[in-house]
């Protein structure tokens, strides 16, 4: 493995008329005009029966373009077993016939379905086509090809054998023993793929339940990556209800971890779950989880305005905020507030417009849901009943083409509003202003005033602050952007991941993520 080199995909510039924009359109059309009919997949076999469901167009929320079927508690099981019998088998092919499988399906999906994972995300889960490219183009690939060329690094690393002739000690990387089950979420076409082929990736076999609304994207990756040669069983597609699913692989004695992303809440339960059931299992799971978050925008008095205002609109409500980094609490000092900050903020966010994804001149499209579409409303109804929090822009909403919410911004006098406190995942973004004179007493409301710590950035030009910053805001963030917006990681560059309640940390997108779906055997020869 000598060949390999780290890469990240480019993304495409679509102008008018490009082959890019062509290859798209003609996808849209068809998904927006086909009602996928979707298995459930184990080992191979496609599934119809079972609860019939549909996945609708978030901003025509009428529009059906998929069907597909929950797995009751029986065929999950029977999922359990094929994937527990199949790993046996996979854990032996070698890691060079896993990585080509991986490169194969990278450059299917860089050459050939390109359009077919952007479309099928635009349309399913309310993304315009830059949003989708970041995601189930570039990122989507960036991970395939990255984690099969770090497994080609790690496999190179040797422990010392100080005399070669008369011992070889080495390292062997076995898949997790039993299944991995990865439940993902709607927000990244990204990381469903990451979630359910990292650990597959390393000899696990999974059991992939996708979140009902990203079903269609998440099915074409999966078909992607049967085409590229990745062998039945391998990794099992089993749709179900949330709660069905949560425990009955917990149930299994041969649960191997879960790979999760979704809210605090979920990750606790199950974590609760595997817990009780802890005398029952053959290996300790692992568990690895990316929750919550209530990510911050901190500006410093001595920072560039400019970018701070366009960095925040950006992080703030670009994907209407469902971005897990999206920045969604702002702290500004008294002195740039009036003068320089208010202004140029809430005249940007007021000339966002919104609407169906595949009108270019949309900034984002809907909310992702009913639920979504709800919890928003009832964060805006809040505010608007509070006299102690204005609303500088938005706060309106509808639900009847389908689940629109404008940008929004909020200005809170107290910091212990729900609305600043806790996350909404949405474009809601709230405002707090400070004294210049408590800046040391703001940076500690920063890092404690929720219990999320996923990501957070610091506008400032003042050098000796930054340094500060760096140790200041050291566990408030696991991603940590300086003069940059809190979103955006990329893979290999900015591994991704946040500490306290946002998750367990195991940074998706570097050499260490794939560690945790390796159980690792020492072997000393002695000649
Ligand atoms: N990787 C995504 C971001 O950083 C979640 O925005």
């Amino acid at each position: 493995f000598t060949d390999f080199q780290l890469y990240n995909e480019e993304v495409p510039q679509f102008l008018p008329g490009s082959k890019e924009i062509k290859n798209l359109e003609k996808a849209l059309e068809h998904y927006e005009n086909n009602c996928e009919d979707i298995p459930i997949v184990i080992n191979g076999k496609e599934i119809r029966k079972g609860q019939e469901t549909y996945q609708v167009m978030p901003h025509r929320k009428g529009h059906k373009i998929a069907k597909y079927y929950y797995a009751d508690n029986a065929t999950i099981e029977e999922a359990i077993r094929a994937s527990v019998e199949k790993q046996k088998e996979w854990d032996r092919t070698p890691l060079t016939k896993r990585i080509e499988i991986w490169e194969r399906a990278a450059d299917l999906m860089t050459h050939k379905y390109r359009a077919d994972l952007l479309a099928t995300t635009m349309l399913g889960q309310s993304k315009t086509v830059i949003q989708a490219e970041i995601d189930s183009g570039a990122e989507l690939i960036d991970f395939v090809r990255m984690n099969a060329g770090y497994l080609k690094q790690l496999a190179n690393d040797q422990p010392l054998s100080p005399q070669p002739e008369i011992t070889k000690n080495s390292l062997r990387f076995r898949g997790l023993e039993g299944f991995v089950a990865a439940i993902t979420p709607f927000n990244f076409t990204a990381i469903g793929g990451n979630l359910a082929y990292t650990p597959a990736l390393m000899g696990c076999s999974v059991l992939w339940k996708p979140s009902d609304t990203a079903m269609l994207s998440n099915w074409t990756v999966f078909k992607i990556m049967r085409e590229a040669g990745l062998p039945d069983g391998v990794v099992n597609f089993v749709p179900a209800i949330g709660k069905n699913f949560g425990d009955t692989i917990t149930s299994s004695p041969d649960l191997a971890g879960i790979n999760f992303t979704g809210s605090t809440a979920t990750f606790k339960t199950l974590w609760k779950l595997v817990g009780d059931k802890i005398d029952t299992y053959k290996n300790y799971p692992r568990l690895i989880g990316e929750c919550g978050g209530k990510n911050f925008h901190f500006i410093h008095p001595s920072a560039n305005v400019q970018t701070a205002v366009a960095q925040t609109i950006r992080s703030a409500f670009e994907y209407g905020g469902q971005k897990c980094s999206a920045c969604s609490r702002l702290y500004v000092p008294e002195s740039l507030w009036e003068s320089q900050f208010k202004g140029p903020l809430i005249e940007k966010a007021k000339d966002l417009q919104i609407g169906d994804v595949r009108d270019i001149g949309n900034f984002y499209g809907a909310v992702i849901d009913e639920n979504s579409y709800q919890r928003i409303l009832g964060f805006i109804n809040e505010v608007k009943n509070d006299p102690e929090c204005t609303i500088l822009a938005g706060g309106n909403l509808s639900n009847l083409k389908g689940f629109f919410v404008e940008p929004t911004i909020v200005q809170v006098k107290d910091t212990n509003k729900r609305v600043i406190r806790d996350e909404i995942f949405g474009p809601v973004l709230s405002v707090y202003v400070y004294k210049d004179s408590d800046l040391d007493k703001t940076i500690d409301l920063v890092r404690t005033a929720t219990k999320y710590a996923l990501t957070g950035s610091v506008f400032a030009t003042d050098e000796s602050f930054l340094k500060r910053a760096l140790e200041e805001f050291k566990h408030a963030a696991g991603n940590f952007y300086i003069n940059d917006k809190s979103t955006g990681a990329v893979v290999g560059q900015q591994p991704f991941g946040g500490a306290r309640q946002s998750g367990t940390n195991d940074k998706a997108g570097c050499p260490f993520y794939l560690m945790r779906f390796a159980s690792m055997q020492a072997v000393k020869e002695t000649f």
